[in-house]
């Protein structure tokens, strides 16, 4: 039982618990993404240069499932899992590593979801493998962590000081319980890595599909970080500074949450003000212990709010005076008590790794999927259907 999947006063402790090791996680120290940003580059350029063109075709979907697998483990548990650097993930040889574990049980709750009070009726045998590798994995590492802070407690006055930031080790110095530890620290990588990267690959489609402003961004980053011979590795004042990016992060997310629908449980009878009645105009009814799934999606494409032009992709919108109230319009880290607790984490990293590729790579073209229409693959979280397809230059 993680934050995730409690509510009242079991979510209050959870939360409670990690919110501290949140706000100490430095979210400024992007020395470690460059060593897997470096990986990532590799991969690509081990592919096959296209006769002609010289671009090299890659499916981006794939690839930043593996960059975020590696920098949240590494995040998590101060141990990058490799997903990038071994291939296992992508040629799925067989054996269960934790990468491959962890997203066959990530599937399988996504199965359940809906299954409500049957959730027990999806229990393969695959799914049930998958969930005690996962689960045997984490416990190597919450021991691990244990361990060092037993012997820190023994040397203390030595810690501290050039350590490197580990969730799970911040995480142990306020609670002990191996299973408290070993669910939450689940429960957050539940959250946090499907979700970077289905922002990333939804980000890089949007840019193959849209050159001119791929080439606008470029100029920004060229201005502040440079590109080509004269990048240099951005900081993250320098990356907050770069006000495009922003937008474009900002238009992804409105038109493509990646927590894209929700639920709520009513915990009294109430009423939502309107939504009923032929013309939808009139109040709801819910009662005590009703579940309302509500969709970020179709919110965030709202022409009364965005305009006709809603289902469009225009980062530009953001510098206009009428999104400026956007508030509760506006909604893909939820809002209220339960609001992202990775929030400012995931836009620093998705903000690093968009600018790095874009420093090293002039242009990007989609390829045919990439040009279709768009096609979702919505289980917990909503990636692209057809993955992400696309020439790198
Ligand atoms: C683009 C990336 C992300 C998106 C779109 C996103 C979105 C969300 C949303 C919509 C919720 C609310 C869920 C609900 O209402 O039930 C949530 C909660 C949460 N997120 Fe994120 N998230 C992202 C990245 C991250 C990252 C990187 C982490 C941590 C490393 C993280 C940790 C959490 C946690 C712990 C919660 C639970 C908060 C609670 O229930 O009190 N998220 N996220």
């Amino acid at each position: 039982m993680g934050i995730f999947s409690v509510d009242g006063v079991s979510w209050s402790h959870s939360r409670a618990l990690l919110r501290p090791s949140f706000d100490r996680a430095n979210v400024s120290d992007l020395g470690q993404l460059e060593g897997f940003m470096q990986i990532f580059f590799s991969r690509i350029n081990e592919l096959p240069r296209q006769p002609l063109t010289h671009t090299r075709a890659v499916e981006l979907q794939e690839l930043f499932q593996c960059l975020t697998m590696d920098s949240s483990t590494d995040f998590l548990f101060g141990d990058p899992i490799g997903a990038l650097a071994s291939k296992k993930y992508t040629l799925g040889n067989g054996e269960m590593a934790f990468d491959k574990a962890f997203d066959i049980a990530q599937y399988g709750l996504a199965m359940r979801a809906p299954l409500s009070s049957f959730y027990w009726l999806y229990n393969g045998r695959e799914f049930r493998k998958a969930c005690s590798t996962a689960r045997a994995q984490v416990a190597i590492y919450v021991s691990r962590a244990l361990r060092k802070l037993n012997l820190a407690e023994k040397k203390s006055g030595e810690e501290g000081l050039g350590k490197k930031y580990v969730f799970l080790e911040e995480l142990a110095e306020r609670t002990q319980d191996p299973q408290v530890l070993q669910d939450q620290v689940l429960n957050v990588m539940l959250a946090g890595r499907d979700t970077t990267a289905a922002l990333l690959s939804w980000t890089f489609l949007c840019l193959a599909r849209n050159p001119e402003v791929y080439k606008k961004l470029r100029a920004e980053i060229s201005a502040v970080v440079g590109v080509d011979e004269d990048a240099r590795l951005p900081t993250q004042a320098e990356l907050r500074s770069i006000q495009y990016l922003r937008w474009i992060i900002q238009e992804v997310l409105r038109l493509y949450p990646p927590v894209a629908l929700n639920a709520r449980r009513a915990l009294h009878a109430t009423t939502l003000p309107y939504g009923g009645g032929p013309d939808g105009n009139s109040p709801i009814s819910i009662r005590k212990g009703e579940r309302i799934v509500y969709s970020v999606f179709s919110l965030h494409r709202r022409t009364d709010l965005y305009g006709p032009d809603a289902n469009e992709f225009r980062p530009e919108r953001w510098g206009e005076e009428a999104l400026r109230r956007i508030g509760w319009g506006w909604l893909p880290f939820n809002g209220g008590p339960r609001i992202c607790l990775g929030q400012q984490m995931a836009l620093t990293h998705a903000s690093y790794f968009v600018t790095r590729m874009m420093q090293v790579y002039k242009e990007i073209t989609p390829k045919d999927f990439a040009l279709a229409d768009d096609s979702y693959d919505t289980k917990l979280v909503m990636a692209s259907g057809r993955g992400v397809h696309v020439f790198l230059f």
